[in-house]
């Protein structure tokens, strides 16, 4: 693998690759040495917490050194372009690049300016492939199996690279996605990747999982669902609408109270806190993926 831009750039035999790396690092307290001396840069034009720390930490788990730019604060708020700023941090000669940008295709850009391996971590509505190998991670951990399982996604589909990339690897393993929420959530024509969707949230019965999106409101241009408080009425997730021992997920950030009741979040069920553990075991099989068998720079005394 050269980067990792896309769901799209894998194939089963590489996530299987991928999940059974994480589950060899996922119980190592110890640091590994197999990316030392190796420089890991995360580049975020966009706010994260999980995402940004589970990076940083797995790299400093491998032993690479970390350097974390955020634009907020940096000279992109003097015009600096996206281009630029690469090309700057590029000379300190980074073996990997992790990207966050609003814009689709941003990381694809990145990969032909650098020679650094690119990790898509997250750009505009299109694509977050890190965060759909986590929670498959979690989800064979939890359940035991992927190949048959049956998911739903419920809520802003339409604005979620979350959900892109999770219908896209879940039908790489041989599960089965459904997409649940209001008709203006969920994008037409989506069945072609290989789901089916439902606008009534009685259709999450039949869920091994429960996937929970959050209304992405800086991503609408328009009102996509009346208020909130209607939306929570009719597609929160809450105690009395799961079955007893029906998994919940959500990529984070959660909004108790809108798509997922508090008590549904802190409940025996849910695999929230066990995604974010994930997300560390599977970024550091991602790096080690990407890097460990590349050569570590020559050090000239
Ligand atoms: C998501 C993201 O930024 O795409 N968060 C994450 O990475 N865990 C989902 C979101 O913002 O709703």
């Amino acid at each position: 693998m050269r980067h990792l831009l896309s769901i799209g750039d894998l194939s089963r035999d590489d996530v299987e690759r991928i999940l059974a790396s994480a589950d060899r690092v996922a119980g190592i307290d110890d640091k590994l040495p197999s990316l030392k001396g190796k420089l890991v840069l995360t580049l975020f034009f966009e706010s994260s917490t999980r995402t940004a720390s589970s990076f940083e930490l797995a790299a400093k788990r491998l032993s690479a050194d970390t350097m974390s730019f955020k634009a907020a604060g940096s000279s992109v708020e003097k015009g600096e372009s996206l281009k630029d700023t690469v090309l700057t941090l590029s000379a300190y000669d980074p073996a990997a690049i992790v990207v966050r940008h609003p814009h689709i295709g941003a990381p694809q850009l990145v990969a032909r300016w650098t020679e650094a391996a690119v990790v898509n971590a997250g750009d505009g509505k299109h694509q977050h492939p890190t965060q759909a190998l986590l929670d498959l991670f979690t989800m064979q951990q939890a359940l035991g199996r992927l190949e048959g399982l049956h998911v739903a996604i419920v809520g802003d589909v339409v604005h979620s690279r979350v959900a892109r990339s999770l219908i896209q690897a879940l039908a790489l393993v041989g599960a089965h996605t459904r997409l649940v929420g209001p008709p203006t959530l969920l994008p037409t024509g989506i069945e072609a990747l290989g789901c089916d969707t439902a606008t009534e949230v009685e259709a999450i019965d039949t869920a091994d999982v429960v996937y929970v999106l959050r209304m992405q409101r800086e991503r609408m241009e328009s009102a996509f669902v009346p208020s909130l408080r209607e939306y929570a009425a009719r597609w929160g997730i809450t105690p009395e609408r799961l079955r007893p021992g029906q998994k919940v997920m959500h990529p984070g950030p959660i909004n108790r109270g809108v798509e997922i009741d508090g008590r549904v979040a802190d409940g025996p069920d849910s695999l929230i806190l066990e995604q974010v553990r994930a997300g560390l075991a599977v970024r550091m099989a991602v790096l080690q993926d990407l890097l460990a068998a590349r050569p570590a720079l020559e050090v000239v005394a």
